[in-house]
């Protein structure tokens, strides 16, 4: 567990007011196919560096006591890309998760995964799973990767669910509130997102929590995932602090 006064330490260096943090984090992860291209590599040596820097930002966000991170690591459109762009990720993401396993028990990091993880092969999902079992009770951060994730589909499968109870009379339709469709999210406790940030200067949300990020601030920035850096991610969210929030207030 990170305590308080260390937050406030590590954020004033950082240029950051620790009483103003996002509490969810949620980061488009783009640029790495743009950044081998530029180096004249195979766009999987792009993928390569970005899982190098998943972890840079995760130990940054446990150091600045942030709760929750989402990382967009895979969409459900991801899936149409060239087979072995595909497995190589697939691959990339089970070395990943064996590797971190250490490193998030060390930082009290407990892993979640959100999508339609049944898509993924049987390898990871089981990886996945175990990795999840195994940091459950971590409680300093969560760190939520967003794998075969589409918002609509998440949606889509909300509203089946709750159809569901209608049909079997189990719930009225008159009742159904915002508060009904959270709870069949996939991660229904998660708080909304505070901030989603995008790298490689893009400005799109592409189907990303379309639901949680409804209130959250959108920071776009110019790095490549492969380059960003921990100081670009400090400089993003003081651009977050920037902002003043109103929630469609005054
Ligand atoms: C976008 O770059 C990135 C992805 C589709 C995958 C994200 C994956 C990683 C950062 C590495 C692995 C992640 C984990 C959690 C181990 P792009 O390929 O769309 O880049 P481009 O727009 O420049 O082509």
């Amino acid at each position: 567990m990170v305590g308080a006064a260390e937050v406030a330490a590590r954020a004033s260096a950082a240029g950051l007011d620790a009483a103003r943090l996002p509490r969810h984090v949620a980061i488009i992860m783009d640029g790495n196919g743009r950044w081998a291209t530029a180096r004249k590599q195979d766009r999987t040596r792009g993928h390569e560096q970005g899982a190098m820097v998943v972890r840079a930002i995760t130990t940054a966000s446990v150091k600045l006591g942030i709760a929750r991170l989402t990382l967009y690591a895979f969409s459900s459109e991801n899936w149409s890309r060239p087979q072995l762009e595909v497995d190589f990720l697939m691959g990339l993401l089970e070395r990943f998760l064996e590797g971190e396993l250490a490193t998030l028990m060390e930082n009290g990091v407990r892993l979640e995964a959100i999508g339609s993880l049944e898509r993924l092969p049987a390898a990871v999902r089981s990886t996945l799973e175990r990795i999840i079992r195994t940091t459950s009770a971590n409680s300093a951060m969560t760190l939520c990767l967003a794998l075969s994730y589409g918002g609509r589909d998440e949606l889509v499968d909300a509203c089946r669910a709750i159809a569901a109870l209608v049909a079997a009379g189990r719930l009225d339709a008159g009742q159904i509130t915002a508060s009904t469709l959270q709870a069949h999210l996939y991660a229904p406790a998660a708080s909304d997102v505070d901030v989603v940030i995008r790298t490689a200067g893009e400005m799109r949300l592409s189907n990303f929590l379309i639901w949680q990020a409804t209130y959250a601030e959108y920071v776009s920035v110019a790095p490549l995932w492969p380059d960003f850096s921990v100081s670009d991610y400090h400089a993003a969210l003081a651009e977050y602090q920037r902002r003043e929030r109103r929630f469609g207030g005054l």
